[in-house]
């Protein structure tokens, strides 16, 4: 499964709104139909937000004219501000954003501005990729033989555009080494990553996995059916709090209350270090249709009024260890996630 391709300068998506009825790919060669397709969701996850932005900022580059590489910088940053507009949540889109910035200031010309950026677009997928493999098998070493894990969302290859995921990727990675695993996955309301996506990427590697409303989490995990939770991230503050999917900060707090573990996997690009705390997070609000609305049809009386928050911050106090390719992050999170932060940089240094 290639969910994020780039082939002739046109970026091609799975569409994970179809799935797990349809696998429809969507081509895409304008890259306001790419900002389109991340805000409706067809490719979501933070890392594959990520990725999706620089070919569709490599995209966006190869529609604009403008000859002087001042004019063409100057009408890149229009580009760049639609894909800044696009979610707010994920930081990954943020660092893709950065790291697209900074290519396209290097250029001379707009020849050289539209091979920068799309290498750069590549080197994002590619290192991701890397980075992912890397922290999956890491947080491999959490997994005992017969675990049984609680995970919320989707955090599998759809989420991440690559090879492996983030927490599923570590549950990937647990079962390619002969472990015996097998997952809750939450439903994940409003709009069922968990129920319709999740499900379907365990079912293609073989993994069992049990379905559960996310209010079922409670009463699995204190009857003891549950031996770890795992979730992934879209945002990491400075101090470890969390940002994730709504309905992952209640987990946390069942996991807690009940004595079991609570782990998140993320690569370093979804770690904001320059966010002090979780309070400073922006959390997206999403159309309040997906909450009174189920398929297209009503579910609430005409006049009752939603709020449909997209995310949630756990904080880290109710936080185990955080996974990345830097290795398992353990409490105090300023010190040691700052420490992992500087790490990353110095391997990202030429030579
Ligand atoms: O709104 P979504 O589906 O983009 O939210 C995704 C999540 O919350 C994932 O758990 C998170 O991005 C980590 S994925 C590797």
């Amino acid at each position: 499964m290639k969910p994020i391709q780039w082939s002739g300068g046109k970026l091609r998506l799975l569409d994970q709104t179809a799935l797990p009825h349809q696998e429809i790919y969507l081509e895409i060669s304008d890259y306001r139909e790419a900002v389109r397709a991340i805000k409706a969701l067809q490719v979501r996850g933070a890392p594959a937000i990520g990725i999706a932005a620089g070919y569709g900022i490599a995209l966006g580059a190869r529609s604009i004219k403008a000859s002087s590489i001042k004019a063409f910088q100057k009408e890149m940053e229009h580009v760049l501000e639609d894909f800044a507009a696009s979610r707010p949540t994920a930081v990954n889109l943020f660092w893709t954003i950065n790291r697209m910035r900074r290519a396209l200031s290097t250029a001379d010309s707009r020849g050289e501005a539209v091979e920068a950026l799309e290498k750069e677009a590549r080197l994002i997928q590619r290192q991701q990729s890397a980075a992912m493999a890397v922290l999956s098998r890491i947080g491999s070493s959490l997994i005992d033989d017969n675990c049984t894990i609680l995970t919320h969302c989707n955090t599998g290859q759809l989420a991440t555009g690559v090879e492996y995921g983030t927490a599923l990727g570590v549950i990937k990675a647990a079962a390619e080494q002969g472990k015996k695993v097998s997952v809750y996955a939450d439903e994940t309301r409003p709009l069922l990553q968990g129920a319709r996506l999740t499900t379907w990427e365990l079912e293609r590697l073989k993994i069992p996995v049990t379905l559960i409303t996310d209010s079922m989490a409670g009463h699995f995990i204190s009857r003891g059916k549950i031996d770890c939770v795992l979730v992934g991230a879209d945002r990491i503050a400075a101090n470890g709090d969390t940002a994730n999917k709504i309905g992952t900060y209640s987990v946390a707090v069942l996991a807690g209350e009940n004595g079991i573990p609570f782990y998140v996997a993320a690569p370093l690009s979804s770690i904001d270090i320059s966010i002090v705390s979780g309070d400073h997070i922006p959390i997206e609000e999403r159309g309040r249709e997906e909450v009174l609305e189920f398929q297209g049809q009503r579910i609430a009386p005409q006049k009752v009024r939603a709020a449909n928050p997209a995310f949630d911050v756990t904080p880290h106090r109710y936080i185990t260890a955080i996974v990345t390719e830097k290795g398992i992050i353990r409490p105090p999170y300023k010190r040691n996630l700052k420490s992992a932060m500087q790490e990353g940089q110095q391997c990202r240094k030429p030579g």
